[in-house]
């Protein structure tokens, strides 16, 4: 299921045979000496244990991601799942990664919620023989031998063909006046906010777009209401385009805009403010196929069975993906720009249809 790209083997300690061991054989001494103290459980079973924290429940996307992590971890497939949700806070995940490890549970999945503040509790996890395996989002370490494998979004990437998309509609419909856009933000330091923000930051400052206002609305649709409200409040008859860094986000922005008497929609030259998103979940598909969302840049949750299968190669022994960037599309309803080009490589605009928004349960 990997592609050839950056296949590396990996030997690690297990921990747990030894625990294992010592505690069987600690108990089997007191048997001996006869005292009453309980001797060591045989295993319950051969399930493997994975420790997974994840960071919240802040959007559908959010939501998608857990479920297809415990999909892909369940009895069925021979796992026992221990679920931490870190109610968007580093400290929950810090602390929930040093249960896991005094635990002794076979691996941990991490989804960072930013990159940064995670070594010494990588440290810990390696220290303990513990493999890590980050999902989603990127960690930024020193030494990057504290964690196992990571799968997850290109998000650097996603932004830019969000850009090259604006600029080549602008070009298809001739529009040449100021672009003047609100930046809707997604978690401050998380590598979906990081990746997308520079890729507009770069775009901008090439093309000559004017970002007049830039928030965090932290992924919650909410926020994405209430920021869009504020930067509406200060700056309401320049804005043109919406940069929101997820679908929540754009959903409340749209709520804000529409109350506020504004058009939502591609004509830009007609007074109608442009929107662009990321994630396409089902809601977001649906706003897209009604012109509210003009682009929708997916971004992949399901990477439970990529995870897995990491797990599954290390149990064997057999060499695994360190890097594994899951396959992204992006969605549209308006035809006139059908492909954009980041770098060498050209990514297709799918027309977003009926069909598309069924088949996509999140
Ligand atoms: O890290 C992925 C991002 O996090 C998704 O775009 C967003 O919906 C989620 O909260």
């Amino acid at each position: 299921m990997y592609g050839e790209i950056g296949l590396k083997r990996y030997f690690f300690k297990k921990k747990k045979p030894v625990a294992l061991m010592l505690a069987l054989f600690t108990g089997l001494a007191f048997c001996a000496c006869g005292t009453t103290v309980k001797t060591a459980k045989e295993p319950e079973t051969s399930l493997v244990t994975v420790g997974f924290s994840q960071i919240g429940a802040e959007s559908d996307w959010r939501l998608a991601s857990t479920s297809s992590m415990q999909s892909a971890f369940s009895v069925t497939t021979g796992y026992r799942l221990v679920y931490d949700d870190g109610q968007q806070k580093q400290e929950n995940q810090l602390k929930a990664m040093r249960e896991f490890i005094d635990s002794e549970v076979d691996y941990i999945v991490l989804d960072p919620i930013t990159e940064t503040g995670w070594d010494a509790t990588l440290s810990e996890a390696k220290e303990a023989g513990i493999p890590v395996i980050i999902v989603d989002r990127q960690v930024s370490v020193e030494d990057d031998s504290v964690y196992t494998a990571w799968v997850g979004s290109d998000f650097s990437l996603e932004g830019k063909r969000a850009c090259a998309w604006l600029k080549a509609y602008l070009n298809s419909v001739g529009y040449t006046e100021a672009i003047n856009i609100a930046h809707i933000q997604g978690t401050a330091g998380s590598s979906a906010q990081i990746g997308r923000s520079n890729a507009l930051t770069e775009y901008a400052e090439h093309e000559g777009w004017n970002i007049i206002a830039q928030e965090d609305a932290d992924f919650v649709q909410a926020k994405g209401r209430e920021v869009m409200e504020s930067m509406l409040s200060e700056h309401g008859d320049e804005i043109n385009v919406v940069y929101c860094e997820n679908d929540s986000e754009a959903l409340g922005a749209i709520e804000a805009l529409e109350a506020s008497g504004k058009t939502v929609g591609s004509n830009i030259a007609a007074g109608e403010v442009l929107v662009i998103s990321f994630d396409a979940t089902n809601e977001g598909l649906k706003q897209t196929l009604a012109g509210k969302i003009a682009l929708d840049v997916e971004c992949n949750p399901n990477y439970g069975t990529v995870a897995e299968q990491i797990i599954s190669d290390l149990e064997k022994g057999s060499s695994t993906v360190h890097d594994y960037y899951m396959e992204e599309s992006q969605f549209s309803a308006i035809k006139s720009v059908s492909s954009v080009s980041v770098g060498a490589n050209t990514y297709n605009v799918t027309v977003v249809t009926d069909e598309i928004i069924a088949s996509r349960n999140y």
